[in-house]
């Protein structure tokens, strides 16, 4: 049996990262956290010194980028060439122009398919030893891997979202955190669903509503969907 690949979408604070992150550790399989490819070709960009506004020299840049991933659940990493960018692709200026790539249509099929020739190697070999893989993003049910086993649309109310990024981001949930919070998420998920639907599930993707939800609570009905699917 070919191993399994588990898709998770959802926008921003749904939680997606980290639930997919654990559930791929519970199971031994590999984690693919593909945000965090459209952050590495931001930085890969501005390091070359192109504008993020001209589309078709990002497509190039991103076409050569030298991105290499580790996919272990428990220590995932993204390097350029042999510069670990593990930590700036989440600096702040970088949230703040991301959707220029993730918006860029000349670039998001190069990851796209990148995103796809890592999937089909953990269902057969790679770093799960052919167990499968948790890839998680905003596009993964619908454009990246539609025929996954599993497919799970991520969700939480507004107020749950921007609280929980409001900790992660400010250390706090406090109205000054949550307002300042608001602006970045808003904006980014309007920007992103131009070009990727992620606040409604395509059909034979189960939405799993998250807001009243811990985080272990959340896994467990991951870990659920993924025990009816058979696997
Ligand atoms: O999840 P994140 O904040 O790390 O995502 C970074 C950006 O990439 C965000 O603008 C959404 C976009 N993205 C996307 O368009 N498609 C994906 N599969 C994953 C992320």
């Amino acid at each position: 049996m070919p191993g399994i690949t588990v898709a998770i979408d959802g926008p921003s604070g749904s939680g997606k990262s980290s639930v997919a992150r654990t559930v791929a550790g519970h199971l031994g399989l590999a984690y693919l956290d593909t945000g965090a490819m459209y952050r590495a070709a931001t930085v890969w960009t501005l390091t070359c010194g192109v504008s993020l506004a001209e589309t078709a020299r990002v497509a190039d840049l991103v076409r050569t980028m030298p991105l290499r991933v580790s996919l272990d659940p428990k220590a995932p990493g993204f390097w350029l060439a042999d510069d670990d960018v593990t930590a700036a692709i989440r600096d702040p200026a970088v949230s703040a122009v991301v959707s220029q790539v993730a918006t860029n249509l000349e670039a998001r099929p190069v990851l796209v398919s990148s995103q796809r020739e890592i999937i089909a190697i953990e269902r057969s070999a790679g770093f799960s030893n052919g167990r499968g893989i948790v890839a998680e993003g905003r596009d993964i049910t619908t454009v990246v891997a539609p025929d996954a086993e599993v497919r799970i649309l991520l969700v939480a109310s507004e107020e749950a979202r921007l609280a929980r990024r409001a900790k992660e981001v400010h250390g706090s949930a406090g109205s000054v955190a949550v307002a300042a919070t608001r602006a970045e998420v808003v904006g980014r998920d309007r920007a992103d669903s131009a070009v990727a639907e992620f606040m409604t599930a395509a059909d034979g993707v189960a939405t799993l509503d998250n807001s009243e939800f811990s985080k272990a609570q959340t896994v467990q009905a991951v870990l659920e969907l993924i025990e009816e699917a058979g696997r």
